[in-house]
């Protein structure tokens, strides 16, 4: 049994453009959040529903020199918490839909968006990050964004290297994916923290997209510890014992990562 750690998200309605004033939603919010692990969503500082490539530019920040991130740094350092946020990443010419992992002693790490989901394979290049896991002395916290669930593989890279946290920036459209998280977490025996946001953006005359809520805290035993409703703000931390995620033993005769047969699987 190892040590208690408190983990959450905060969903809440980002809008559009109005960086500074999500960052102090984001700060204003979080100065209440007793954490060590606090998860935000997708692009959450930004907006989703970016209607040209010059937005993206224009939003799009260095990392780790960016106002979203500093801001972050100053969080996590006055509050001694970790924290996993979604932010447009501008390198050069190119923009990466990234998170970025900050914690009480500064910068920690940048993950871009492995697989991009529709209209966002126009605006930003595939991460080429690959996944990682980074080792917060609590527990080690790998991260993927949004759509990066449909794809099992991301869960499953991220257990490999040992997450015990998976932590999952969110802006989820379709409905299956706090469902399918149940799964992730049980089929790789992590935690998860899916932080999503909730209303809506139907910006130049595009469909509308309507955010669905329902972030959520899922165990190694695919328990859903805590899931938020679809259309309001919702801080939640929860305590967890990370040291769960570390037992692979399904039963006697059953390890989850041992038993593997990866000369099988091909490519
Ligand atoms: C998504 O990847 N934002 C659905």
């Amino acid at each position: 049994k190892g040590d208690i750690m408190r983990v959450g998200y905060l969903q809440f309605d980002t809008v559009f453009g109005e960086v500074a004033h999500n960052l102090d939603l984001i700060t204003a919010r979080l100065e209440e959040a007793e954490a060590d692990l606090l998860v935000l969503p997708e692009l959450c500082a930004s907006g989703y529903q970016f209607v040209s490539q010059e937005e993206v530019f224009r939003l799009a920040e260095p990392v780790p020199d960016g106002a979203t991130t500093k801001r972050l740094v100053e969080i996590a350092a006055r509050r001694g918490m970790t924290i996993v946020a979604g932010l447009p990443e501008r390198d050069g010419r190119h923009c990466f839909n990234s998170a970025v992992v900050v914690g009480p002693r500064g910068f920690i790490g940048c993950y871009r968006k492995t697989h991009l989901f529709f209209e966002e394979t126009l605006w930003f290049t595939p991460g080429d990050s690959g996944f990682h896991v980074w080792d917060i002395g609590m527990a080690k916290v790998g991260v993927m964004i949004c759509f990066d669930w449909y794809y099992p593989e991301s869960a499953r890279t991220l257990a490999l290297q040992g997450a015990d946290i998976i932590a999952h920036p969110s802006n989820l459209v379709l409905p299956h994916c706090p469902d399918s998280m149940v799964t992730r977490c049980l089929e790789n025996r992590v935690f998860s923290v899916t932080a999503n946001r909730i209303g809506s953006e139907a910006r130049g005359g595009k469909d509308r997209l309507t955010f669905i809520g329902m972030s959520e805290v899922v165990s190694p035993r695919g328990r859903i510890l805590h899931r938020a409703p679809r259309e309001t703000e919702d801080l939640t931390i929860v305590e967890i014992d990370p040291a769960e995620a570390r037992i692979k033993a399904l039963n006697d005769y059953n390890d989850l990562l041992r038993d593997r047969r990866p000369a099988l699987y091909g490519d």
